[in-house]
């Protein structure tokens, strides 16, 4: 039996993606976020006025260290809102992605709900977004659509198996990947949708052939809990929370044993400007956020998620102050205390978190003999 949606169907889900993801989004609950703390010293070191919070992104400089991740468009209510963020993108200076642009790919006349992207942000750093099941050339289309800087491959297999009409077969990803790497003229940035991307499967995208990676772990938007809303009968409630979080996800993949050698963004519950920073920390080079964004947009505003991007600059400016890091590459000497479920499931996959409490220290701690002994 075929799954492929219709156009309709596809559209339509659009629509209640958005709605069920502003109801059910966990509104600043806790979470593994909350388990990464930083050892405050009280002689920071730097002026606030010298931080510099950019960061390097596949080579181009993102004057801010954070993104709106991928959501959505295609609809005439998501291009409105496609609209809106990419205004504050642009007001703001920071990157933006676009949902999943299949249903453009389908119907060309939805390509104008993405195109406003980058009319709305002429200047911005654009991700188009895609995922593995489209062929080379429809890839390029996406990218052709919105003349992207970079295009996003989601992975989202717990989604499709919640989902009545999603996919059942995920053979063969890893070589589309490939062949999408292949035929684009952009770097390709492979991320999850929320439950986070583990070491092996950032392992396997290396050689894939991929620039970068975007973690994208549970703890926000949880597309389980959204699908199932979706379902006659609501009968999977019990794997909502499914997935790695996000500062699990960056510990496993560039604090333990064996870090993965590519650039990793980190999204998936990204809260508030403390979140984007203990990430940087924790190893991210940017960090996305959709939920906050879009609850922020729909509840407050255009003007005030405006407002809320221009805090959030502010305030990295001012924790990366108070943690003494005149730049993201400094923030990844601070000292890191991870306690709780998190430091647990971190110890089981093999990450020194001692060492992580200890990185500002010049030389590994010794015990230093005392005095008289
Ligand atoms: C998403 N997300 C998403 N991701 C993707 O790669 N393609 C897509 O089309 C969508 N669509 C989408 C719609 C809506 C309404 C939301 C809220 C999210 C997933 C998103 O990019 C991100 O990975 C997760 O939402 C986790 O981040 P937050 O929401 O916890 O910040």
């Amino acid at each position: 039996m075929s799954h492929e949606p219709t156009a309709s169907q596809r559209v339509s889900r659009k629509d209640e993606h958005l709605e069920l993801a502003m109801r059910l989004h966990g509104q600043d609950r806790a979470g593994a976020f909350d388990d990464v703390a930083f050892v405050h010293h009280s002689l920071p070191g730097v002026s606030a006025g010298q931080v510099d919070i950019g960061t390097t992104v596949l080579g181009s400089r993102w004057e801010v260290p954070f993104y709106i991740n991928a959501m959505t468009g295609g609809t005439r209510a998501t291009a409105r809102i496609n609209a809106d963020l990419a205004e504050a993108a642009a007001d703001a200076g920071v990157a933006i992605a676009c949902g999943s642009q299949h249903v453009a790919l389908r119907d060309p006349e939805r390509a104008d709900g993405f195109r406003v992207i980058r009319r709305r942000a002429p200047g911005a750093f654009v991700l188009g977004n895609v995922g593995p099941t489209v062929s080379p050339q429809e890839a390029v289309q996406a990218v052709e659509m919105l003349e992207a800087n970079a295009l996003q491959i989601h992975l989202n297999a717990a989604q499709e198996l919640v989902m009545p009409e999603g996919d059942r077969d995920f053979t063969g990803w890893s070589e589309a990947i490939s062949a999408i790497v292949a035929a684009v003229p952009v770097p390709v940035v492979v991320k999850e949708v929320g439950f986070g991307l583990s070491r092996r499967t950032i392992e396997a995208l290396v050689r894939a052939g991929v620039a970068a990676v975007d973690v994208a772990g549970s703890g926000g938007t949880d597309f389980i809990a959204i699908e199932n809303e979706r379902r006659a009968r609501r009968d999977l409630s019990y794997l909502i929370g499914w997935g790695q979080p996000t500062a699990l996800c960056l510990l496993e993949s560039l604090a333990g044993p064996k870090p993965v050698g590519l650039p990793v963004l980190a999204s998936g519950g990204v809260r508030n400007p403390l979140d984007v920073v203990r990430s940087l920390a924790l190893g991210a080079c940017a960090v996305g956020a959709s939920g906050h964004v879009l609850r922020t947009l729909v509840k407050e505003g255009p003007e005030a998620l405006r407002r809320e991007l221009h805090t959030w600059s502010d305030h990295v400016r001012t924790l990366m102050t108070l943690l003494g890091a005149a730049d993201v590459p400094q923030l990844r000497r601070t000292d890191v205390l991870v306690t709780g479920r998190t430091a647990e499931q971190a110890r089981l996959l093999g990450v020194d978190l001692e060492r992580l409490a200890h990185r500002s220290e010049p030389s590994p701690p010794t015990i230093s003999p005392v005095k008289g002994d």
